[in-house]
């Protein structure tokens, strides 16, 4: 293990002292700015394109018409039927993509439709799981929005549908496809920051749609909205148009912040270091500022254990989230080795390492005095202090990358990046945290196994 970190850190070394000298014979750098040097990120994949993918939509509201219209925009696929709970988002889909498209309240009438190829399922959380199950078994493929499941008991069943059936599962945190992610795991493996042993991430937001109070739209009521179906799999209560508008702030439906946010930082976080997860979760916060009726906490913070193994070292990870941040808001992944640390987001990688010693460090100035030793005067080498690697300009996005890596799975019979397994080993861990918060003691998990340690 040792061993192989080292050499991989060789490599990295290596790898820069060529991009140095492209520095200095104008290659693919970008340009050098003081001491940041920029590459440019290119997109490899092809575009291959053969057959027509039928889509329809389970879910037709805001993050549902965004993955259909991203998954429109992909060659060669074709929306053919949505299904929503609420009237005014089925008429919006026909508005939107044609009055011929096929709609319903009804998602099982969409998976007995034999022109619909894969269906993407965007509801509330807790119906991911039932939709994505009878979806598989009813022959279709599926891209299924995060998290995963609604409760750490529901991923087995998704895993064992995706395994019976052989359909593509692909779950919806986009981020895992993107240039980003993937240049931050070349670098990992590179050896680019050392051995890793800490990594942070963050979600910052001030503003009420940020903090989940959505419009509710004038005419709801239980006539526009179908109720009772949307209550079928949880507790049984008269119509309420908060909970079914803004859902995440009611635990039968969404997951918290965790479950909605956090979720993308552990998949990016595991896609980047291959790892299967942490083994401790922690989590506290509170309710300070959005006193809605909501049930949960409006900011949060989350620390994990990653145990040592055959993909990397044990490190720690602290994630947080705040929707009371008075500063101008920010998101952001953060992984911090031996040698230096890696800013990681879906189009771009700032990578900063140590330099090798820094004779204007006060400590190393202040050893050296006591030494008495001289400092030298001469000057040094260094190293740039920065390194960005950003996206081309035109660059789709992750969003169109996941869609992409999806359709292709579909046409080859391939792989895709964040399937069934990945996608349960990123929501647990999410899905945990709450768990800790609302009960109030740290919970052991056997990240490799996908269960429960009970203590
Ligand atoms: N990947 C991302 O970046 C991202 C971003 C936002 C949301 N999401 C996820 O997308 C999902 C939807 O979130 P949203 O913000 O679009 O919520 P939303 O409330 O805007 O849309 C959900 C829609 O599902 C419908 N619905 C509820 N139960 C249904 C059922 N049983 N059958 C059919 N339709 C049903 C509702 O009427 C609503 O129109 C959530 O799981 C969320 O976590 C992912």
């Amino acid at each position: 293990m040792k061993k192989n970190r080292s050499d991989s850190r060789r490599n990295f070394i290596k790898k820069m002292a060529v991009s140095a000298a492209a520095v200095a014979t104008g290659g693919n750098v970008m340009a050098k700015e003081n001491k940041t040097v920029h590459y440019k990120l290119k997109n490899k994949r092809p575009a291959d394109i053969n057959d027509n993918i039928n889509i329809a939509l389970i879910g037709s509201g805001g993050m549902g018409v965004q993955d259909a219209i991203t998954a429109l925009s992909t060659p060669g696929v074709k929306m053919v039927a949505a299904c929503d709970l609420y009237d005014g988002r089925l008429k919006e889909a026909k508005d939107r993509w044609g009055k011929d498209l096929f709609t319903t309240r009804h998602y099982k009438e969409v998976l007995m439709r034999k022109d619909v190829d894969a269906v993407i399922v965007a509801t509330p959380d807790h119906w991911h799981q039932q939709i994505s199950v009878d979806a598989m078994k009813a022959g279709k493929h599926v891209y299924c929005e995060k998290p995963m499941v609604h409760s750490i008991t529901e991923g087995p069943a998704v895993i064992q549908a995706q395994k019976e059936t052989g359909k593509i599962f692909q779950v919806g945190s986009q981020g895992v496809s993107s240039l980003g992610n993937e240049k931050a795991k070349e670098l990992l493996k590179e050896g680019a920051i050392g051995a890793l042993n800490y990594a942070e991430g963050f979600w910052a937001r001030h503003s009420p749609v940020g903090a989940w109070q959505y419009p509710i739209p004038e005419d709801a009521s239980p006539e526009t909205v179908d109720w009772e179906t949307y209550i079928s799999n949880t507790t049984k209560r008269p119509f309420d148009a908060m909970r079914f508008f803004r859902w995440r702030n009611y635990l039968d439906y969404g997951t918290g912040m965790s479950g909605d946010l956090f979720v993308h930082l552990f998949s990016s976080l595991h896609f980047i270091t291959n790892s299967y997860g942490p083994d401790k979760v922690y989590s506290s916060g509170g309710l300070r500022y959005w006193k809605d009726g909501r049930e949960v906490p409006d900011v949060l913070l989350g620390t994990f254990d990653y145990p040592e193994s055959k993909m990397h070292p044990a490190f720690n990870l602290s994630l947080r989230c705040n929707f009371v941040d008075g500063t101008s808001g920010t998101t952001y992944l953060k992984l911090v080795g031996s040698e230096g640390s890696m800013d990681v987001t879906w189009d771009s990688v700032v990578l900063k390492r140590n330099k090798e010693t820094a004779s204007d460090d006060p400590f190393f100035i202040e050893q050296m005095k006591k030494a008495g030793k001289p400092l030298g005067d001469r000057k040094r080498i260094l190293p740039p202090e920065e390194i960005k690697f950003e996206a081309e300009k035109n660059y789709k996005g992750g969003p169109y990358d996941h869609f992409v890596n999806f359709f292709t799975a579909i046409r080859n019979g391939g792989q895709v990046v964040e399937d069934a397994i990945f996608g349960y080993r990123a929501a647990a861990p999410a899905l945990l945290c709450i768990d800790s918060y609302n009960n109030d003691m740290a919970i052991s998990w056997n990240p490799e196994k996908m269960q429960l340690i009970k203590k």
